[in-house]
């Protein structure tokens, strides 16, 4: 790929949504640009090179951006985080939020759904009073687009639904569908799918009790894991917690946030 449209797009892609794609990633964007091009009716990424110099509108910016996220993900990842929110978070915070009787999730980067439905399970497996008489709510959000669409239809390949999900609850909250399976209605309606970019400021969201943003702040340049972790900050109810991916670390700790070990799982919490 050539050094000027390597740049082009990646600089592109970078400023709109902070993903840092570095020297050595010229295969990878070059190979995902070409299936973007071709499924666009262009010839290769050079053509829709000299389209996007020529004009480039929203809609081609998001595909664009779409085709350079990585949405690597599967059911119940790492298991301990899962584990920690059983164990300690869930039952701190139903004791801490009993007059309330509301707990908010968010999956900051739920790419095609695994993340926001593995805690739907848990909280249907483990904590149906909370369900039944609490306002509980999980809002799932991403920057790509064909990820959304994914996560909101809620079909998985066999491939997919092997990949961490126990057999008990791919029988019991899944259908299957040809090849395919499909998620429940039932746990679909507990999770709200949005588009939300993490590095623009997060305006009219409300906040939160948890938040998982996990395996997305390693894809960014160090002054913008900053500007989204201060973010992420910022929209934390006190006694709420933040889970990263078990590879990340915070860019840093402000004074009203203390790093926990629960279990095998490190996470952050908001002071009260
Ligand atoms: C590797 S996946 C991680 C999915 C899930 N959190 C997990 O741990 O399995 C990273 C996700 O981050 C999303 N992403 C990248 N940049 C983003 C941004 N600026 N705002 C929101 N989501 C973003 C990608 O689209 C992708 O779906």
């Amino acid at each position: 790929m050539k050094a000027e449209i390597f740049n082009f797009f990646t600089l592109l892609v970078e400023k709109v949504s902070g993903i840092s794609l570095k020297t050595g990633k010229e295969y990878l964007v070059e190979n995902r640009l070409n299936e973007l091009a071709r499924a666009l009716g262009y010839r290769d990424h050079e053509e829709l090179y000299q389209v996007a110099r020529g004009r480039l509108t929203r809609d081609l910016l998001d595909q664009i951006v779409d085709a350079l996220t990585t949405n690597e993900t599967y059911f119940f990842r790492d298991q301990h985080p899962f584990e920690a929110l059983r164990k300690h978070i869930i039952p701190e915070l139903k004791e801490k939020r009993a007059d309330l009787k509301k707990m908010v999730f968010w999956s900051a980067a739920c790419s095609t759904g695994q993340e926001p439905y593995s805690l739907a399970i848990l909280l249907k497996e483990y904590f149906s009073d909370l369900l039944r008489s609490w306002r509980v709510e999980i809002l799932a959000s991403d920057i790509s687009e064909s990820a959304l669409k994914k996560a909101r239809e809620g079909i998985y390949t066999q491939i997919e639904v092997n990949r961490g999900l126990p057999v008990t609850f791919l029988v019991k909250y899944f259908q299957q569908v040809g090849s395919h399976w499909k998620i429940s209605e039932e746990l679909k309606g507990l999770v709200k799918f949005r588009k939300i970019n993490l590095v623009e400021p997060l305006q009219g969201m409300g906040s939160f009790d948890v938040i998982l943003c996990r395996y997305v702040l390693i894809y960014f340049s160090p002054s913008m894991k900053k500007r989204v972790w201060e973010n992420l900050c910022r929209v934390l109810n006190p006694g709420g917690y933040i889970l990263l991916g078990s590879t990340e670390f915070p860019p840093s700790l402000p004074p009203d946030l203390e790093k926990k070990v629960l279990g095998k799982t490190v996470c952050f919490r908001k002071k009260d």
